[in-house]
């Protein structure tokens, strides 16, 4: 761990990706509180900084001639209570799960579903995460964040948030603000449990449970995960490299003539979702190795790094993905996660 607060040259951003991509960045600097990170960003000594949380949805792709700054603040506040709910304020550098696990054993329910997304809690809007049916937004209250153009401290509600499908204000404004706290509002009793999932529905079964508490649901939930995702410990990957794709009406007609089997869930009012990973499969990706790169083989929607990939090597496999699967359906497939 490097000394927080203070300027290197240098650094090796290998341990701050879960892509595990072995990138330098010119300058870094490692900061655990909002007071040194105001001073740094409003200098303006630094142009363009890089900030990075949990490092779980970045692949680099060369090094990074910036200061990157990891945010590393931590602290967790119940700031307020009713019969129902507790609000709750998050320092950005939390780490997503660790949160999610002291939220289940003060008994607050609202975010089990989202168990063990990686990341940590200052990004987790930029994305609006979601998994198993529930999105940040559906917790979220309001954020603080700094304006890098106005130089002060904004308050975000929900509905300033433009949150979608992972997406947000904030994924729109790239670079323009920085988010140091989040409050979420969870519920202290009668939990609403979102178990509708056919995936946490079969896990619940298995272990006979017919009214799971918040812990039931988020062992489930991590149990699901581990078996499709890998460890970014263990097999260097981002979660989804691609959004699932959201076509029109008419496209998915035609497209389900040729393939009636086509798995695909009703997005507003007269679109359609369909999985990313269902679409790479049908291109023969699954499972499928080149060199140091590959598709994880029980989810083709991860790409993942075999441990000496170059951050490039994982861009052209995913372009290459992208080409077959425009030619072989007419789909355009969105990256979820930012390439540098
Ligand atoms: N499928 C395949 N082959 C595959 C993968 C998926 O055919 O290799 C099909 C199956 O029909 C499966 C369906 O796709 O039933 C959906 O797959 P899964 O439940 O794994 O979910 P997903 O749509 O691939 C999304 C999120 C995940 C989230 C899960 C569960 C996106 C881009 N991804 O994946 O989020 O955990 O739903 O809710 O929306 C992430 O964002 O990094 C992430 C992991």
């Amino acid at each position: 761990m490097p000394k927080p607060n203070m300027l290197l040259h240098n650094v090796s951003l290998k341990p701050y990706n879960t892509f595990g991509i072995n990138v330098n960045a010119l300058l870094f600097m490692e900061i655990d509180n909002n007071t040194t990170l105001e001073e740094v960003l409003y200098s303006k000594q630094y142009p363009d900084p890089l900030i990075i949380g949990g490092g779980s949805n970045i692949l680099f792709t060369k090094d990074v001639e910036r200061l990157v700054i990891h945010l590393n603040t931590k602290g967790i506040e119940i700031l307020s209570k009713t019969p129902n709910h507790a609000k709750v304020k998050v320092q950005a550098g939390e780490v997503w799960h660790d949160f999610v696990c002291w939220a289940i054993a003060h008994d607050l329910g609202g975010i089990e579903n989202l168990s063990l997304i990686p990341g940590n809690v200052g990004t987790a809007p930029i994305q609006n995460i979601g998994a198993y049916g529930v999105e940040l937004k559906d917790v979220f209250v309001s954020c603080q964040a700094l304006d890098l153009k106005e130089n002060r401290q904004v308050t975000f509600k929900k509905e300033d948030c433009s949150f979608g499908y992972r997406d947000s204000v904030f994924k729109r404004n790239k670079g323009r603000y920085i988010i140091t706290s989040v409050i979420l509002k969870l519920t202290t009793k009668d939990h609403y449990k979102n178990i509708s999932y056919g995936a946490i529905q079969s896990k619940l079964r298995e272990k006979g449970i017919n009214d799971p508490s918040i812990q039931q649901i988020s062992n489930a939930v991590i149990s699901i995960r581990q078996s499709k995702l890998p460890d970014p410990k263990i097999l260097g990957n981002g979660g989804s490299f691609f959004k699932n794709p959201v076509v029109s009406m008419n496209q998915f007609r035609d497209l389900q003539e040729q393939y009636p089997d086509m798995p695909h869930y009703s997005f507003g009012e007269n679109q359609i979702k369909i999985p990313a990973g269902w679409l790479i499969e049908q291109c023969g990706y699954k499972g499928k190795r080149f060199q140091e790169v590959g598709v994880h083989k029980n989810q083709a929607l991860v790409l993942v790094n075999y441990g000496n990939a170059k951050g490039e090597q994982l861009w052209e496999l995913a372009q290459k993905i992208q080409k077959s699967v425009q030619n072989k359906f007419n789909i355009y497939i969105e990256p979820e996660v930012n390439i540098y």
